[in-house]
C-alpha cells in the first residue's frame, strides 16, 4: 500500500505525470518563514509553478491577505523549457496589517476576459519612479529619495511626505593604507601612506521589472542600482596618489507606502594584498538638524536584547536643578520640550553651561563586546559610556520636530569589526551618521598570505606538502584579487524622533528581514527545485514518501530524521561556540575537527574554512525545502551569501571559479568551478524572488568555461602531457567541472538571461558529447571546444576507444541535483543517450567489480564515499526501468548503512568538554566532519525521497 503511494508519486517525480490543466485558476498560499513579523515594510518573494500551467502574459496574479486584495507587482524569474512559467517573483507594499499567510491567485487571461472587472485592492500604491537625465527619483508615498547619476553621492536626499529632509549626501567612504606596522614598536617608525576615498558613481539604473510580464499595473517596488568605484580624495593641494579601486554595486529597494529603504551593498577586492589594506569601509549620511534646539536633538544607539542608549544632545535630566517633570519626560520620550518659558528658570537661565555632546562612537571590534563613547567636540577627550556584548547595529540621529534617520546593518556584531558613528550632532546645520561595515578603529583588513610558501617552489614539493597539511599551495595563487563581499543595510526615515520601542521593532526587521515562502509540499509538487527531496514522513503537508508511522521502516526513517535535525542544530551551535564570525568569514563553517585539541583545524592547511567542500550548501537548502524551518533558512542564507562572494572570484583571469577549502578563503591554489557551483545559489535565488545580487553572481560563473583555456585544474597531477592554450579545446572533468558549468548554463536557460541561447547550446553540445563517449560519464574527462560548445573524447583517447576513470568527487558537488533537474527540464528532448549515460554512472559506481568489468572491461579504482553515492543507486532504482527496482533500492540502503561515511552505529550526540583543555566549554562531536555533515545529509534526504519505503527497520 505504502509502496503504491510511493510509486505513483515517483512516476510524477520522474516526469511521466499527465499534462496539467493549463486553463484553470489556482491559488497558492505563502506564509512567513518563521513567526509573522511585527510589521510588513514591503517584501519580495518567489513562487514556483508546475510545467505547462501558465504562460507569461496569459496569467493574472492577485494577492489577498485572507480578507482584502493587496497591491501586487509580479514578474517572471524562471521558465520551463516550453516557455511556461517556472518561477514568478512578487512584491507587496508596506501594509498596515500583517497576515500570517497570503493567497496568490493566478487567473488565466484570454483576450476575451482581458478587460474584465478585477477585484481592486483598497490600498492603492503611490509609488512613482522618475528616471531623469541627472537623477532617479522614487516617491513611495512616505518618502521621496533622489539618486544622482553622477558625482559622489549615491543618495542626494531622503525627504518625508511631511516635507522634511531627514537624510542627504549619502556616500560611501573608504580608508586604506599601503602597509601595516608589524609590531607596536613599528608604529613609531613605519612609513605608511594612508589614503581616503569616496564613492564615484559610474552607472545608475532602475529595475525594468515594472509592468513586464505583468498585467497588473500596480507598481509596488522600485530597485535602483548604483555602480561605481572608490576614488581618492585629494590631500590638500596634491592630486590623488591612488587610482580608483574597490568597485561597488549598491542596490536600493523601495516599496510603496514604506519609509524604509533596503540596501544591498557589494564590493569586489581589486587591490594588491600587500599594498592595499582596507582600514575603514562605510556608508555615510548627513542628517539636517538646523533650527532644532540641542535639547530636542536625539541620539539612539541599539544595544543588546532590544536595548537602546537614549540620549539628547543636550540633556536636561540629572542636573542639580530640575527643569520640571514635564520637561524631563518630554526629553526622555524624544518629544519636543515645552517652551523654555515654562521651565524652572534656574535651569532655563543656565542652559549654556550644560555641555552638548557632538560625537558618539560605538565600536564592535569583536563578536563578544562593544564599546561606546562620546565627546563634546574634536580636541576634547572622549567620555566612556558603559558598553555591552553584542550591539543591535542601529543608530538614529534626529530631532523631535525635524525628524531623523536610522541606519541599521544586518548581522552587525556577526560581521565585526563594525561600528556606528554619530558626529556633528551639536553643529548648527547638520549631523552625520556613518555605518562602518569595516571599522576604522580595528586593525586593517589583512589579506596577505598567512605563510611565505616555505620553499614550495615545484609541483613535487607542493604535492608533498599536501600530504601533510592537506593544503594545495602554489605561489601566486593565494590571492584575494577578485573576491567580493555583500552587506545588507536598512535606512528608516522618521517625521519625528520615534519611541525606542519602534526603533527596536525596526531593527528586529533589519536583522532578520521577513521573508515569505510557499509551503514545502507545494514547492515539491511543482518540481521547480527538483524531485530529489520529499517531505519528512508524517508531515501534514502531504508527502511523496508518506506512510503511517507503523509502516515498515518507519522507525529507521524517524531515526534518520532525528540525525538530520542533530546535524543542522549542531552546526548552528558551532557557529556560535567557535565564533565563526567576521566581515569576511561570517556564514562559512570549518572543514574538519581536531579531536586532540578539541578544536576545528582552523590552522591546518586544507582542513580549515570549508568553502562549500562536498556541498553543505545543498544539504542545508534541501533540508530547508523539506522542513520550511526558519533557523535552517537563515543558516543557509548566510552560507550562500558567504560562499558565493568570498570563496569565488568575480573579476580577473579566474572569474567564475572558486577556491578549495583552506586557512584563508582564497589561499588554496585549487581554483575550481566546483566551489563556485551555481547550484549552491539557485535555491536562494528563486525563493527570494530573484535576489539581484545572487543573479549577478550566477552571471559571473557563465565565463568559468573560458578559464580552462588558461588554467588546468589537473595541472599538478596530469600525466598525459596535455597543456591548456587559449582558444584550443580544453579538457575538463565530467564530474565536478562539467556539473558546475552545466548548472550555470541551465540556470541561464531557465532565466532566459541574455546568454541563454549560448548556454543551451553548450548544455546540449556537452551532454550530447558525454552521451557519445564510449564509456559516457565513466570516461572521467573530455575535451571541450569553447567556440561551438561541443565535447570530444579526452586527449588520452582521441579515437574514443573507451577510458575508465571515475572519481569519488565527481558526484558530490551538485552533479546528482544538476543532472536530475536537467533531465526533467529536457523531458523527451534530452540529447539521445544522455539519460542512459547518467543511469549507467548511477548504477555502476556502487556495483561490484565483476559487473564493472563486464560492462566496461575494467573495474573502477578509487571508489569511496559509498554512503554519499547511495543516492545515485536510489535514483537508478526509481528512474531506470518502467518499474521500481527493489534490488537496486536495497543495495542503495545497504551502501547508505555500511558504506564509508557516518557509520550506522554512530550515536548522533555531542559531548561536553570543559576545564583547562578548552578555551571555553564546548559541546563537541569529534566524530563529525563537514564532508559527512553534507553528504550524509544529502544521501538521507534523497534516499528517503526516492526509496524511503524500502528502508527496513
Ligand atoms: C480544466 O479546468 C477547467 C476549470 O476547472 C475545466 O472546466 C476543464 O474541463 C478542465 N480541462 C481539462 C482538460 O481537464
Ligand atoms: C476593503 O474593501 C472591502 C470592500 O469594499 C471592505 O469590505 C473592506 O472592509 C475594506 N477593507 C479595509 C481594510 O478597508
Ligand atoms: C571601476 O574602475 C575600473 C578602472 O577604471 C573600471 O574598469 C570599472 O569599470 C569601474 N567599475 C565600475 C563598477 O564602474
Ligand atoms: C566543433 O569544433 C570541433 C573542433 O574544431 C570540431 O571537431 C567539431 O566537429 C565541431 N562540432 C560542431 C558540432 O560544429
Ligand atoms: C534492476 O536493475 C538491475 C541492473 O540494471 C537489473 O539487472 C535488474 O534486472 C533490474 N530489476 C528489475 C526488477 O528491473
Amino acid at each position: 500500500m505504502a509502496r503504491a503511494t510511493c510509486l505513483l508519486a515517483l512516476l510524477g517525480v520522474l516526469g511521466r505525470a499527465a499534462p496539467l490543466n493549463n486553463s484553470s485558476s489556482s491559488s497558492v498560499k505563502v506564509s512567513w518563514i518563521g513567526d509573522a513579523p511585527s510589521q510588513n515594510l514591503g517584501t519580495t518573494f518567489g513562487l514556483p509553478w508546475p510545467q505547462g500551467k501558465y504562460r507569461p502574459g496569459e496569467v493574472d496574479f492577485q494577492i489577498s491577505d485572507g480578507q482584502n486584495p493587496l497591491p501586487l507587482q509580479s514578474w517572471v524569474t524562471g521558465y520551463w523549457r516550453d516557455g511556461s512559467i517556472k518561477w514568478s517573483a512578487h512584491a507587496i507594499p508596506r501594509t498596515d496589517k500583517v497576515a500570517d499567510e497570503y493567497t496568490i491567485e493566478a487567473t488565466p487571461v484570454s483576450k476575451r476576459n482581458h478587460n474584465r472587472e478585477r477585484k481592486r485592492p483598497n490600498q492603492t500604491t503611490k509609488l512613482s519612479v522618475k528616471d531623469g537625465s541627472k537623477e532617479v527619483t522614487v516617491d513611495t508615498g512616505k518618502i521621496t529619495v533622489s539618486f544622482p547619476k553622477q558625482g559622489r553621492y549615491l543618495v542626494s536626499s531622503i525627504k518625508t511626505s511631511g516635507g522634511k529632509t531627514v537624510g542627504k549626501d549619502g556616500r560611501l567612504v573608504l580608508y586604506s593604507q599601503d602597509g601595516v606596522p608589524e609590531t607596536a614598536d613599528d608604529r613609531a617608525d613605519a612609513k605608511i601612506e594612508r589614503y581616503k576615498f569616496e564613492s564615484k558613481i559610474e552607472e545608475v539604473t532602475v529595475s525594468k521589472n515594472d509592468g513586464k510580464d505583468n498585467n497588473n499595473n500596480d507598481s509596488v517596488r522600485a530597485l535602483v542600482t548604483v555602480r561605481g568605484n572608490h576614488t581618492a580624495i585629494a590631500k590638500g593641494s596634491s592630486s590623488s596618489a591612488h587610482g580608483d579601486w574597490l568597485p561597488f554595486v549598491v542596490r536600493f529597494y523601495l516599496y510603496a507606502d514604506s519609509d524604509a529603504i533596503r540596501l544591498v551593498h557589494s564590493i569586489t577586492f581589486d587591490g594588491r594584498y600587500d599594498r592595499d589594506f582596507i582600514s575603514g569601509l562605510g556608508i555615510q549620511f548627513r542628517v539636517p538638524l538646523g533650527g532644532e534646539e540641542l535639547y530636542n536633538r536625539h541620539v539612539r544607539l541599539a544595544g543588546t536584547d532590544g536595548g537602546f542608549l537614549n540620549e539628547a544632545v543636550k540633556g536636561i535630566t540629572g542636573l542639580r536643578r530640575d527643569p520640571g517633570a514635564a520637561v524631563r519626560t518630554a526629553q526622555i520620550e524624544g518629544k519636543a520640550l515645552p517652551a523654555e518659558s515654562t521651565w524652572d528658570t534656574r535651569v532655563s537661565s543656565r542652559l549654556r553651561w550644560i555641555p552638548a555632546w557632538n560625537d558618539y562612537r560605538l565600536s564592535q571590534l569583536s563578536p563578544d563586546g562593544f564599546t561606546l563613547k562620546k565627546r563634546t567636540k574634536a580636541g576634547q577627550s572622549w567620555v566612556k559610556i558603559p558598553g555591552g556584548t553584542r550591539a543591535g547595529g542601529l543608530a538614529y540621529l534626529g530631532g523631535a520636530t525635524r525628524g531623523g534617520l536610522a541606519v541599521a546593518l544586518r548581522d552587525f556584531w556577526k560581521r565585526y569589526p563594525t561600528g556606528l558613528d554619530v558626529s556633528g550632532a551639536a553643529s548648527d546645520d547638520e549631523g552625520q551618521i556613518t555605518l562602518w561595515l569595516y571599522s576604522p578603529e580595528a586593525e586593517p583588513l589583512d589579506l596577505r598570505p598567512y605563510h611565505d610558501g616555505m620553499g614550495q617552489d615545484t609541483y613535487e614539493k607542493q604535492l608533498d606538502a599536501l600530504e601533510i597539511t592537506y593544503e594545495d599551495y602554489e605561489g601566486g595563487f593565494d590571492t584575494p584579487y577578485g573576491i567580493a563581499r555583500t552587506s545588507e543595510v536598512f535606512l528608516f526615515a522618521f517625521e519625528a524622533t520615534p519611541p525606542s520601542d519602534e526603533l527596536a521593532e525596526r531593527n528586529a526587521l533589519a536583522q532578520v528581514p521577513p521573508a515569505l515562502a510557499a509551503s514545502p509540499g507545494y514547492i515539491r509538487e511543482t518540481k521547480a527545485l527538483g524531485s530529489y527531496w520529499a517531505l519528512p514522513e508524517n508531515d501534514d503537508d502531504g508527502n511523496a514518501a508518506a506512510s503511517s508511522s507503523s509502516s515498515p521502516g518507519a522507525r529507521a526513517r524517524a531515526k534518520i530524521e532525528t540525525n538530520l535535525d542533530f546535524l543542522v542544530r549542531h552546526y548552528q551551535k558551532e557557529v556560535e561556540a567557535r565564533r565563526w564570525y567576521g566581515f569576511l568569514d561570517h556564514g562559512d563553517v570549518m572543514h574538519t575537527y581536531d579531536a586532540d585539541r578539541h578544536q576545528w583545524r582552523y590552522d591546518v592547511g586544507g582542513y580549515a574554512w570549508d568553502n562549500s567542500e562536498l556541498s553543505p550548501d545543498l544539504f542545508v537548502w534541501q533540508y530547508f525545502l523539506r522542513t520550511g524551518r526558519a533557523d535552517v533558512y537563515r543558516f543557509a542564507e548566510a552560507l550562500t551569501r558567504h560562499t558565493g562572494e568570498v570563496d569565488s572570484y568575480h573579476i580577473g583571469d579566474w572569474k567564475g571559479l572558486g577556491t578549495r577549502h583552506g586557512v584563508a578563503h582564497w589561499a588554496d591554489s585549487a581554483k575550481q568551478a566546483r566551489i563556485s557551483q551555481p547550484q549552491y545559489r539557485k535555491y536562494f535565488f528563486y525563493l527570494s524572488g530573484g535576489d539581484e545580487r545572487t543573479g549577478e553572481l550566477l552571471e559571473h560563473t557563465l565565463d568559468a568555461d573560458k578559464t580552462y583555456g588558461i588554467l588546468d585544474p589537473q595541472r599538478k597531477v596530469r600525466t598525459d602531457g596535455w597543456k591548456p592554450s587559449p582558444g584550443a579545446p580544453v579538457t575538463f572533468g565530467l564530474g565536478t567541472d562539467w556539473a558546475a558549468l552545466a548548472a550555470g548554463w541551465l540556470i541561464e536557460w531557465e532565466r532566459r538571461g541574455p546568454r541563454w541561447e549560448e548556454a543551451r547550446r553548450k548544455l546540449e553540445g556537452t551532454a550530447a558529447g558525454i552521451a557519445a563517449l564510449r564509456n559516457g560519464f565513466v570516461t572521467g574527462s573530455g575535451s571541450y571546444v569553447i567556440e561551438n560548445g561541443t565535447l570530444l573524447p579526452p586527449p588520452a583517447d582521441p579515437a574514443n576507444e573507451g577510458v575508465v576513470a571515475i572519481s569519488h568527487l565527481n558526484a558530490v558537488f551538485g552533479m546528482p541535483e544538476v543532472v536530475s533537474e536537467l533531465l526533467e527540464y529536457w523531458g523527451d528532448e534530452a540529447p539521445a543517450g544522455f539519460r542512459a549515460a547518467w543511469l549507467d554512472y548511477a548504477y555502476y559506481y556502487g556495483a561490484t567489480a565483476e559487473e564493472q568489468r563486464a560492462r566496461y572491461g575494467a573495474a573502477f579504482s578509487g571508489v569511496s564515499l559509498r554512503q554519499a553515492h547511495s543516492r545515485l543507486a536510489a535514483y537508478y532504482a526509481v528512474a531506470a526501468g518502467p518499474e521500481y527496482n527493489a534490488t537496486v533500492a536495497a543495495r542503495a540502503w545497504d551502501a547508505f548503512r555500511t558504506g564509508d561515511g557516518i557509520p550506522e552505529s554512530q550515536e548522533f550526540v555531542s559531548t561536553r568538554v570543559q576545564g583547562s583543555a578548552v578555551l571555553h566549554p564546548v559541546d563537541e562531536a569529534a566524530w563529525l566532519a563537514t564532508n559527512d555533515f553534507a553528504q550524509y545529509g544529502l544521501a538521507s534526504i534523497q534516499n528517503l525521497a526516492y526509496i524511503g519505503d524500502s528502508l527496513e527497520d
